[in-house]
């Protein structure tokens, strides 16, 4: 966003609507953007635009209460909390759907049909099946009334309130032509992001974590406080229909009713597509299974309905389902196995993480003998035991992790685990890191496994990219002492490679290629490789960015590395440990001397006659328009120096929210402090 725009936004002052017209106005302009944003995933404002334009809608209903309409937006912040849920029986059953689990499943499916027919050229819908809960949404003359949860399929519960505080979900049906009853059907889930922060939130407040999306979702639209339900944002996507009004007519197709339901603002889901034939599901299907890891919401499986409704209703339903539809589930992500053991793995820093020996099983369609734990906190929190039937998960491309105990299926023979003392591959001592979950093995780059590690890691794709050195050859390496550290890689050549087990000439040479050929880099790529705990590929960008030269990024204190966006005060004291210590700066010097290298930086074009020019400012707290390495850089384009401590040298400090000690330190010294719009007004045009 320009900085023009957010100096409107800065001196924009709210003030309440003074008449009905703007008031319709601004609900309008409300429903646009919330529509752009939760539906389309396509904001038009920023979040804090579209505060401003609902502190206006707040100001405007508390100054003149008439004019409230019952869709306004106001009302999805929570209401009262309940005592419980009503009951309420629906008109139109909902069902379940038969599932299938392999490719005969599913051509058993695609005959019955074609025997009914006497046809073999049939239209479905393929939809993501979402992992979520089914509802109901009751519309009447367009306006939303009520949301009812599937319960047994007859009577289900009344959540409208908590319903309502779901973004995507209109209050209104936009457009016309709809019937005067509509019932729409959909899934309430929980986005994956969603998940984790809330996950986290949970931890923080001592309380247990939900298992996973579905079960944080199902948690949550239990609630009988919506203004809990409000803070944890579901979402939404419909993918039928319940009662419709008799007067109105259904249109031939699903995928017209799916239009015509898109056309009205209700979000539907974008990966569904029409498909022809058995060979049509299945290449759905393959896609799918592809995309699913990428998705930012769980799905188990797929949905196919048969597209034309005039054939739907005259297959009809079994007792539980559609004899139209069927649920093609993929393998699940969550199965349950035997803990057989637990052994500890010693990580590129040291942190010794244990990891569960499990009987073989398949989990998402890969074979999985091992998981995570974690660390000790999260073996004693979940009560995992040697011996437990334990359930592991593994979604995406995420490495499988133990979920917890099937506590019903524990025998009376679980071991408990304990940290070993020492180091399994070094013999060091193993410490805990006081107040953290983490165990250290104390061998430091005495210990092989963190050689190892840390050897993976600088040959990995994001960092330096070295080709075919997998982790066989780097064990053999370190084992058989050819390379210690990064630097002797660029030592190696074709025939030491060659040498060792599995390695023919040709991929020695390749190897070698590899290695030399990854020496002319780019700055991010040559910090992230460095290892530095917690600086992960993001945060070794921006710290090149910021810092432009391997001189000044060695040089800084930790009080500028703080002014990097993403660091805080434990990554800035992991870097200055990092560069304190004089075997990292001899590794370090060693991958110069091989010649390792970056393009130069670009220069900067210093802005003339700008207030900064030749000032020195200080950076502190959270700025609403950017990060703090941009700000630094325009700062640095209008010819300021911009530093990390106060002193008396200082000119300017410009001061974000939560600005904390810097503040109260420039005060004492009678420092010009600038908050973040009057330092924007004085910014040269750029
Ligand atoms: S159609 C008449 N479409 O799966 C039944 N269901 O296992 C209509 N589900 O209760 C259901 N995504 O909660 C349909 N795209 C989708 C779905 C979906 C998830 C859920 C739904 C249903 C359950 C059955």
């Amino acid at each position: 966003m320009s900085l023009k725009l957010l100096n409107s936004a800065y001196l924009m002052n709210i003030v309440a609507c003074e008449t009905e017209d703007c008031y319709s106005q601004l609900i309008a302009d409300l429903k646009h953007h919330s529509y752009q944003y939760y539906v389309l995933d396509a904001p038009e404002i920023s979040d804090r635009q579209y505060d401003e334009l609902f502190q206006k809608l707040l100001i405007t209903e508390a100054k003149h209460p008439g004019w409230v309409v019952k869709d306004s937006p106001s009302t999805r912040v929570g209401d009262q909390p309940l005592s419980h849920f009503e009951s309420v029986t629906h008109r139109v059953a909902m069902y379940s759907l038969d599932n299938a689990f392999n490719n005969e499943d599913m051509s058993d499916f695609y005959q019955r049909i074609a025997d009914r027919f006497s046809d073999d050229a049939f239209v479905f819908s393929a939809e993501p099946k979402m992992d979520g809960l089914a509802i109901n949404l009751r519309y009447e003359q367009g306006y939303f009334v009520q949301a009812t949860t599937r319960g047994d399929g007859k009577v289900g519960e009344n959540v409208t309130q908590n319903v309502k505080t779901i973004q995507s979900i209109p209050l209104k049906l936009q457009g016309d032509h709809f019937p005067d009853v509509l019932e729409v059907r959909g899934e309430v889930f929980m986005l994956k992001s969603t998940f984790e922060k809330l996950n986290q939130q949970q931890l923080d407040k001592g309380e247990k974590p939900f298992a996973n999306p579905r079960n944080a979702a199902a948690g949550t639209l239990r609630q009988l406080d919506s203004k809990v339900v409000a803070q944890r944002h579901l979402s939404f996507y419909v993918y039928g229909w319940g009662e419709v009004s008799d007067n109105w007519t259904l249109p031939k197709k699903y995928s017209d009713m799916m239009h015509l339901f898109e056309q009205w603002t209700l979000p539907i889901n974008p990966h569904a597509s029409l498909v022809e034939g058995i060979e049509g599901m299945s290449d759905y299907y393959e896609r799918l299974l592809q995309l699913r890891p990428t998705l930012p919401y769980e799905i188990d499986g797929i949905v196919y309905k048969l597209n034309d409704i005039s054939l739907q209703t005259q297959l009809g339903f079994t007792a539980r389902a559609p004899r139209w539809a069927i649920a093609r589930k993929f393998p699940a992500e969550e199965v349950w196995t035997e803990l057989l053991d637990i052994d500890v793995q010693v990580g590129r820093t040291g942190a010794i993480t244990p990891v569960a020996r499990l009987q073989p099983v398949n989990v998402g369609g890969v074979m999985v003998s091992n998981a995570t734990l974690h660390n000790m906190d999260e073996i004693q929190r979940k009560d995992v035991r040697i011996g437990d039937t334990v359930i592991v998960r593994r979604a995406g491309d995420v490495i499988p992790e133990v979920v917890g105990p099937v506590l019903s299926k524990r025998p009376d023979n679980t071991v408990l685990f304990h940290m070993p003392e020492h180091c399994p591959e070094c013999g060091s001592e193993i410490v805990k890191e006081p107040d953290k979950a983490v165990y250290l093995c104390s061998g430091g780059l005495y210990c092989p496994a963190q050689r190892k590690r840390a050897l993976e890691h600088f040959v990995s794709r994001k960092a330096m990219d070295i080709q075919g050195l997998g982790t066989r050859l780097i064990d053999q390496l370190v084992e058989k002492e050819l390379v210690h550290h990064p630097d002797d890689l660029y030592r190696l050549d074709t025939e030491t490679i060659a040498g060792l087990e599995r390695m023919a000439t040709k991929s020695a040479q390749n190897v070698v290629d590899s290695i030399q050929g990854s020496l002319f880099t780019t700055f991010g790529r040559f910090i992230y490789s460095l290892g530095i705990p917690e600086v992960g590929e993001v945060t070794a960008n921006n710290l090149a960015q910021h810092f432009k030269t391997y001189d000044a990024l060695l040089s800084a204190s930790v009080d500028e590395f703080i002014l990097v966006d993403d660091v805080g005060e434990v990554v800035a004291n992991h870097l200055e440990h990092f560069f304190q210590q004089p075997h990292n700066l001899e590794v370090i010097q060693g991958l110069f001397d091989a010649g390792v290298d970056w393009p130069e930086p670009q220069e900067i074009v210093v802005q003339q006659n700008s207030p900064f020019m030749n000032k020195v400012v200080v950076i502190t707290g959270t700025l609403e328009s950017m990060g703090r390495t941009d700000a630094k850089n325009l700062l640095e384009a209008a010819g300021a120096k911009v530093t990390g401590s106060i002193s008396v040298k200082t000119d300017f400090l410009l001061a974000g929210e939560k600005a904390g000690s810097k503040l109260t330190k420039a005060e004492s010294l009678g420092i010009t402090i600038l908050n973040e719009q009057q330092w924007l007004e004085m910014m040269p045009e750029l």
